[in-house]
């Protein structure tokens, strides 16, 4: 194989939101290098639909206080508040940067950034729905990517496409780089740096039904726990609730911000019941837990397991759920709602403006993560130990801004604020140090592992055990659990794992062999679920989108804490971190 070396101060490992952030403010001042197995406008990020929260005030009144307020309580007090607060008053100025950047949102008839409503955005500490969500229609995911990514191209910054990121390069507890490999040719290149960035996105693809790319298998996460660093949080997995039914394609929460609701085989609003303040936009757990329950009691549509996301303007303006009662007409909601409304057209040949939607939850998010300081810097114990030139941002990251539960938007919000401050602490950093020295062969543990994929002679076949492992974590480790359910995921994933190391890939050549990274990818999944099975077995209370059958209550006494796991020699280990609470203490959470 053939071997290639560069030199860069920073490299950042992901072309989302999180790392072009970080890498067009590394690059102002450092050598920065972008490494994506995608090309880089490909990137996930470009699939968010709804919107991204500020408390501009543009509509109606809000503040930052609110909005921090609201990401605490969405995330069921886990949320650690002092990222919360930075969140909250950061999101002003990134939006006004993103807008400044060139970036289109839609606006209001006096040219003001136009918000609407999202689950669990309120005003004054959980009166009403306030709107707070910047958009661009429902595409505005794909508008940050474009514009980071022109901003980039602008600033010279180094992009190394379809170059899939296989090890970190950590020596004594210092990072000195990382090694990929080049999808086109298959050869490997050894990144020397000063500073590594992780901004690989989620996990989703551990599942059966996600709304998550086929890209997102887990790879910052599984590299950095590979290397004996801990995984922070990882029992909490979010389920967005209305995802095309089966297909898990996601259908924006920004239908219920323009007034949709969810509807069961009685044809009734069932969230009235759940949550009668915030009703179709309490938070996402609380959705996702309710339409379970509707479908349990047998009021899935036709007994079956789904529910209606009713989006007919008939509907709407039958039951005032818009913003402020007004009317919507189908005009209305095609400008608002373009994408989703030809995914349902697409996918499911029915016309959402005439018929209701088949939804089911679709795992979405991953509050948990590679564990972070509010800086981005990867720390490896409890006692908030940083791991000198090593940074994460975005979804693979925790920082905990997200605790026990995401409120929607705020993934976006967490790429451009946390990228962002990555990026500035990443050059400091890189500007101080020194590069230290490579190993003497710092690519073989990824010669090593293409070469017994590609050699291996087994009987077990990559996507058997992919589909085995997404059933099992869809069944077991899911909006509900329980401990036996989890016990049986964590038998099958190390029956999954064992049966891996008989792999056989047809591909034997080196030329965009996708047999072969998927091969790899997989390997990332296991790990993935492995810490996120075992974590939820640990954890046993309910909080946020972790909702333990057998422990139905938050039981702050005892669980007001983060999780990190390691992996050392086959066994899991677990320690626990202190929530960082400055304002608000804990309290019961009702919508
Ligand atoms: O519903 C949505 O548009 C998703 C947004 C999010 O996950 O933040």
């Amino acid at each position: 194989m053939k071997v290639h070396r560069h030199q860069f101060d920073a490299v950042v490992v992901g072309a989302g939101g999180a790392g072009l952030m970080a890498a067009l403010y590394a690059s102002k001042q450092v050598k920065t290098a972008v490494l994506s197995k995608l090309y880089p406008t490909r990137s996930h990020t470009g699939t968010a639909q709804g919107g991204i929260a500020a408390p501009l005030g543009n509509m109606e009144e809000d503040r930052p206080e609110w909005y921090a307020y609201d990401t605490v309580k969405g995330g069921d007090w886990l949320v650690d508040q002092d990222a919360a607060e930075i969140l909250a008053y950061e999101s002003i100025e990134a939006i006004i940067e993103l807008e400044h950047m060139g970036l289109p949102f839609d606006r209001t008839p006096d040219g003001k950034i136009a918000q609407r409503r999202f689950g669990g955005h309120t005003r004054n500490f959980g009166e009403a729905p306030v709107m707070r969500a910047c958009h661009s229609a429902d595409r505005t995911g794909h508008m940050i990517l474009q514009t980071l990514y022109q901003q980039c191209i602008k600033h010279n910054v180094h992009f190394f496409d379809e170059f899939f990121v296989t090890d970190l390069i950590l020596e004594d507890g210092v990072v000195r780089g990382v090694v990929a490999i080049e999808i086109a040719t298959g050869d490997i290149h050894v990144f020397h740096s000063k500073a590594v960035l992780f901004a690989t996105g989620g996990a989703g693809r551990i599942y059966k039904v996600t709304s998550n790319a086929h890209s997102l298998t887990g790879d910052g996460m599984a590299i950095v726990w590979r290397r004996g660093l801990p995984l922070e949080d990882m029992e909490f997995f979010q389920f967005h609730p209305t995802g095309i039914y089966k297909l898990g394609i996601l259908l924006s929460e920004a239908a219920r911000g323009e007034g949709a609701v969810l509807i069961n085989d009685k044809g009734e609003r069932f969230m009235e019941r759940y949550a009668p303040t915030l009703k179709d936009l309490a938070s996402r757990d609380v959705i996702s837990r309710a339409i379970y329950m509707e479908i349990r009691e047998g009021r899935g549509i036709g007994g079956k397991d789904y529910v209606y996301l009713d989006m007919r303007p008939e509907t709407i303006n039958r039951l005032k759920s818009a913003p402020g009662g007004r009317e919507v007409t189908p005009e209305y909601l095609e400008q608002k709602l373009p994408d989703i409304i030809e995914f349902v057209r697409v996918y499911l040949g029915i016309d959402p403006m005439r018929e209701p939607v088949p939804i089911q939850p679709t795992a979405h998010y991953a509050m948990g993560g590679i564990p972070t300081d509010v800086d981005g810097r990867v720390i490896r114990d409890e006692r908030n130990t940083p791991v000198p030139g090593l940074y994460a941002a975005g979804e693979v990251a925790c920082v905990s801004v997200h605790g026990a539960n995401r409120l929607g938007t705020n993934s976006l919000v967490d790429l451009v604020v946390f990228g962002r401050r990555a990026g500035r602490h990443m050059a400091e950093y890189c500007q101080q140090a020194d590069f230290a020295p490579l190993p003497p062969e710092p690519e073989a543990f990824t010669v090593e592992m293409v070469e017994r994929i590609r050699n291996g002679t087994g009987e077990e076949r990559v996507p058997l055990i992919r589909n085995e492992l997404q059933e099992t974590m869809q069944t077991y480790v899911s909006v509900f659990r329980e401990a036996s359910g989890l016990e049986t995921a964590i038998e099958k994933i190390r029956e999954l794992q064992e049966r891996y190391r008989h792999i056989r890939i047809d591909d034997k050549g080196e030329r965009f062999n996708t047999d072969l990274l998927e091969a790899i990818e997989l390997g990332f999944l296991l790990d993935v679920a492995e810490a996120t099975a075992f974590s939820a077995l640990n954890r046993t209370e309910s909080r946020g989108a972790h909702y333990r059958e057998d422990y139905p209550k938050r039981d702050d006494e005892n669980w007001l804490k983060h999780t990190l796991i390691w992996r050392q020699d086959g066994r899991v280990t677990f320690a626990y971190k202190p929530v960082v609470i400055t304002k608000w203490p804990p309290k019961e959470r009702k919508y």
